[in-house]
């Protein structure tokens, strides 16, 4: 019998695995599940290695809505923690409300054939959550997931009114590979080509891909480094829960090689979602390109350095404005010592392995469909402090980003 079922086997399926074993009083019995059983195992094996905890495993197609039912209702599971991929998120729901368990996962659904970020399509199963008593979490990885949560906070204790959010994701760590991307390359490679986007006054104003860059100043010794501006999918959820924010955007960090190789990639058709013939084969150019590049998982002993991820906001709080820049910095080498990934995993397995805690132990537990900023932030900020992502907060003069 498994409490909590974990879904996907891959980098941040790791991470969760070995974060709910070290919490396994809160957890129960884990089963980690995921299409290639073989890679649960090994994730088992270190995880047992490392904690002296054993999990157990089991092969899932989880597009399969009847075999996840069956499994979840054989294991008499609570909730199911959602690691696999975007194009899962449905059916695992699907599943979820067949067998009566609570849902949780770290990313919007997409669906295959198109990058296309939007809520949506989950949002539509609030009535269905809500009448079968079950909760919905979604976005509980970093960003979405930590950035909403400190969206929430800033607006219970630090502003009357938030005006602008910048969500600035910075990786200032180092692989020492020609180009390689620190999660699944497909999913990581259809969001930085996509068109981006920012919120602002009531409407989306959409820009070419990667052509807005500002240059950032990071703590810690991290330095002034060049952002671009992308969409990423909590902006949606934030503008419809926070609605008085006029501007929202969110930034990434790219190297100019990791963009000099993507560009490249991108102009000879290797970037491309869509299926080409190849040898009286069909093959989608950028699964072809996924087969090529590292192994994410396998970055973890090389990558040094650190990330940033935080919010810059502003707005007013007794009639005097305020910025205020909250911000997580994790390194990548001591994620590695702790559970063998990289910081890019680890900051999202956390976030997932902290809101399944939390529903599990009612802290978090509502029915109907939920994106984590609705939820009260001060015990998910508390529980980050405790499980390896604490975070700072400052009151700089200026947001830093020269507008
Ligand atoms: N919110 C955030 O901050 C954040 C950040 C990074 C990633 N994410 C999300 O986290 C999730 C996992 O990312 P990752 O980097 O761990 O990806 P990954 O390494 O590619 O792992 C995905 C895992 O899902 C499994 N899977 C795929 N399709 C499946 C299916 N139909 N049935 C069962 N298992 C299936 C894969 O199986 P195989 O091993 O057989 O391929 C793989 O083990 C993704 O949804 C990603 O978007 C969120």
């Amino acid at each position: 019998m498994a409490r909590t079922v974990i879904v996907g086997a891959g980098g941040v399926g790791s991470v969760v695995a070995h974060k709910c074993a070290m919490n396994i009083e809160d957890f129960g019995d884990v089963l980690l599940a995921s299409r290639t059983v073989s890679k649960c195992e090994a994730i088992a094996r270190e995880v047992l290695e490392r904690t002296g905890v054993t999990i157990r495993t089991q092969a899932l197609d989880a597009d399969d809505v009847k075999a996840t039912a069956g499994l979840l209702m054989i294991e008499g599971a609570e909730l199911l923690i959602n690691v696999a991929l975007p194009y899962q998120d449905l059916h695992l729901m699907d599943a979820c409300l067949e067998a009566g368990v609570h849902y949780l996962d770290t990313a919007n659904y997409e669906p295959k054939d198109e990058a296309k970020f939007e809520y949506h399509w989950q949002w539509a199963y609030q009535e269905r959550f809500r009448q079968a008593g079950l909760m919905a979490l979604l976005g509980c990885g970093f960003d979405p997931g930590v950035t909403s949560i400190f969206t929430a906070h800033a607006k219970k204790h630090r502003f009357d009114r938030i005006d602008t959010l910048d969500i600035i994701d910075c990786n200032a760590g180092d692989h020492g590979q020609a180009f390689a991307t620190n999660f699944n390359p497909e999913i990581n490679i259809r969001e930085v080509t996509a068109k981006g986007r920012f919120w602002q006054d009531g409407a989306w104003v959409e820009t070419d891909p990667l052509s807005v860059r500002r240059e950032f100043d990071f703590p810690a010794g991290i330095g002034e480094k060049a952002i671009y501006l992308m969409y990423h999918e909590e902006l949606e959820s934030l503008t419809t829960h926070f609605p008085e924010i006029q501007r929202a955007r969110f930034w990434m960090t790219f190297s100019d090689n990791y963009l000099k190789h993507l560009e490249v990639l991108g102009n000879v058709g290797m970037t491309r979602i869509d299926a080409v013939e190849f040898n009286g084969q069909q093959i989608v150019p950028l699964q072809f390109l996924k087969a090529l590049l590292p192994d994410p998982g396998s970055l973890g002993p090389l990558t040094e350095g650190r990330t940033c991820i935080g919010n810059v906001i502003t707005g007013e709080k007794d009639g005097k404005p305020v910025t205020c820049y909250l911000y997580n910095l994790c390194d990548h080498a001591d994620c590695y010592a702790e559970v063998g990934s990289q910081a890019v995993s680890y900051t999202t397995g956390v976030p997932a392995m902290i809101g399944a805690k939390l529903i599990l132990n009612g802290t978090w537990r509502e029915a109907g469909v939920r994106n984590v900023e609705q939820m009260d932030p001060d015990p998910f900020m508390a529980e980050l402090n405790v499980h390896g992502l604490p975070w700072t907060e400052s009151f700089p003069e200026t947001s830093g980003l020269d507008d």
